[in-house]
């Protein structure tokens, strides 16, 4: 589904930015597995590269937060491969205070701390979305598919949260709120050039959270529960793909119905 598309995916070491890379290349796409932790990154591409041995992917270092960094990123991957037909963002930049299983209980969110993982997360994938946009319609267009989350578009679930030290931080829902609103911001700015913009808003991942959780999380859905890291992937392909052509400025929540 991706035959010759170059992707880049911000976050590419992480959680599920290592799944979508190898999805992509089993789709015969190239993935460039851009990511802060370069030694992560690498050791994401040569399990990659074990699952797709012809594949022309590689990793690179970059720091969403930073406009150089995002510039060379660009700049490389247009060097090296001629293109950039998708973005993924999937970075996930987040202050020492913060965590997504034990971020600070409202009352006790320093102001510091708001500010700065807005600034880190909202903004990175505002300058992402800047740089890439701006070069992928110089070079005929493209997808761009930001990772939000279901927290950015329901209200908190708090009662799943009892009995664990886990809580939904206010921080995570105004960010994926903002970024779900960034994404049809620039679909509809970019009409004419080419580039789709769409993001996808996971439910939660099963990654070794409290056996509590796990069961009141799954109360509220069809099938599962919590997902794997896997289950992303079918969705992200879509809307890289030209199978979602005329698929611009949306959201597809893949939750299992939590969100229902
Ligand atoms: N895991 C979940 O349950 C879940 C659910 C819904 C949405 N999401 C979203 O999916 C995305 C990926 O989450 P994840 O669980 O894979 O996170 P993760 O922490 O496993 O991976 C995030 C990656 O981002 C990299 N990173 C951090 N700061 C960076 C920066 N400034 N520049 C470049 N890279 C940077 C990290 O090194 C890491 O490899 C995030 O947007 C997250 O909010 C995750």
């Amino acid at each position: 589904m991706l035959e010759a598309k170059v992707i880049v995916v911000t976050g590419g070491a992480g959680l599920l930015g290592r799944e979508f890379a190898k999805a992509i290349a089993l789709q015969r796409g190239t993935a460039i597995l851009a990511d802060v932790a370069l030694a992560s990154a690498e050791a994401a591409l040569a399990d990659l590269l074990k699952l797709a041995p012809k594949s022309k992917s590689t990793a690179y270092a970059v720091d969403i937060t930073q406009p150089e960094s995002v510039e060379a990123l660009v700049g490389e991957t247009i060097k090296r491969y001629g293109r950039i037909d998708g973005l993924v963002n999937a970075a996930y930049p987040r202050t020492p205070n913060y965590a997504p299983n034990h971020g600070r209980q409202f009352f006790d969110v320093e102001y510091g701390d708001f500010c700065a993982n807005i600034d880190a997360h909202l903004g990175g994938y505002f300058l992402t979305c800047q740089r890439f946009s701006k070069a992928m319609s110089r070079t005929g267009g493209g997808s761009i598919v930001n990772i939000a989350s279901i927290y950015g578009v329901i209200a908190p679930r708090f009662e799943i949260y009892e009995g664990t030290s886990m809580t939904m931080p206010v921080e995570y829902a105004v960010i994926k709120a903002g970024i779900i609103q960034l994404t049809r911001y620039l679909a509809k700015l970019l009409k004419g050039t080419g580039v789709r913009v769409n993001s996808v808003s996971p439910g939660g991942i099963e990654d070794g959270q409290p056996a509590v959780f796990l069961e009141n999380y799954r109360r509220h859905c069809q099938t599962k529960g919590m997902l794997d890291r896997t289950d992303i992937s079918g969705t992200l392909i879509y809307l890289l793909s030209d199978w979602s052509a005329f698929v611009t400025g949306q959201n597809i929540v893949v939750d299992d119905g939590f969100t229902l």
